[in-house]
């Protein structure tokens, strides 16, 4: 019989997590099924209770479920306990290990699939939610010069760069604080552009040959890649290679095979483009 693995989220209706670990399976002959699973807002632990009683050996977990399921684990990696959530789940007899493959995610498709390296690099990341905080860890293990974390509340984006200070230092503040400086990377880590609203960013960020990366992805051009076109931003990418690097490491992580992600990346932005 196939292993099983699935998606909880909710809602999950249009996820793209089971075609994207149905092309991983293929293509690196592995045997499984992944389904995607609606769990009730209050249901999130009765749902994963019977997964598991069917058999179930995985799980990946999206909105709004990432904070419960971090609670639910009975084992963390490190970079999730780093996270203060969890996107995977193994299930392995009584033990729930429960990681983040959002950062390492992140971090490959910008220094793998867009080929920009990190180390050296003056970062800033806007936004200091659970997006925001998932990738740091992973952005400073990289050596990057500076990380500045910006956010319209400044007191959360301040309390999110203390909570980094062991490993490196992190400036923090609200948007305006960061006029006067520029950057090589700026990522987009806010929901800002859910509401349609747009980032009140300085002009002047965008060093020489930065890249503006949004960790949201859409049908054409996100509202952050619009505006860091406009104030020259020399590269531009959505987080659609996220998506699928993300996907790509929890696969790593319940196979011990790391699938090739270049056509899986390349069929989806088609469908996203068509
Ligand atoms: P997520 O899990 O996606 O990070 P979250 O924890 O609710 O969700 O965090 C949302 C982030 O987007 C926060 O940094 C939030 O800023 P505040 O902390 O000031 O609320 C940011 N955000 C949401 N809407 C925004 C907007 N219209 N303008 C600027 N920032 C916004």
């Amino acid at each position: 019989m196939s292993d099983l693995y699935c998606v909880f989220g909710n809602p999950i209706a249009h996820s793209k997590s089971p075609a994207i670990h149905a092309a991983f399976a293929s293509v690196s002959g592995q045997d499984l099924i992944y389904e995607a699973r609606l769990a009730p807002i209050d249901g999130f632990k009765q749902a994963i209770a019977e997964f598991v009683a069917a058999g179930g050996k995985g799980a990946n977990v999206t909105v709004p479920f990432k904070e419960e399921a971090f609670r639910l684990a009975t084992r963390l990696s490190e970079r999730a306990a780093r996270a203060g959530a969890v996107n995977t789940l193994a299930f392995n007899g009584a033990e729930i290990f429960g990681d983040n493959t959002d950062g390492a995610g992140l971090v490959r498709d910008i220094a793998h699939n867009l080929g920009f390296s990190l180390a050296g690099k003056r970062i800033l990341l806007l936004g200091a939610g659970g997006a925001s905080r998932g990738v740091i860890a992973p952005l400073l293990a990289n050596k990057p010069a500076s990380l500045f974390i910006a956010n319209r509340s400044a007191d959360k984006a301040v309390m999110l760069a203390q909570a980094f200070s062991d490993i490196a230092t992190v400036d923090a503040g609200n948007f305006a604080k960061t006029a006067g400086k520029s950057f090589d990377l700026v990522i987009n880590a806010t929901s800002a552009s859910l509401s349609g609203e747009s980032l009140p960013l300085p002009a002047g960020i965008f060093a020489p040959g930065s890249l503006a990366y949004d960790m949201m992805y859409g049908k054409g051009e996100t509202p952050f890649l619009a505006l860091a076109r406009e104030q020259g931003a020399a590269q531009r990418a959505d987080g659609l290679g996220m998506l699928v690097e993300q996907a790509a490491e929890a696969f790593f992580v319940w196979r011990g095979v790391r699938p090739v992600t270049a056509q899986v990346l390349a069929e989806l932005r088609a469908k996203l483009a068509g």
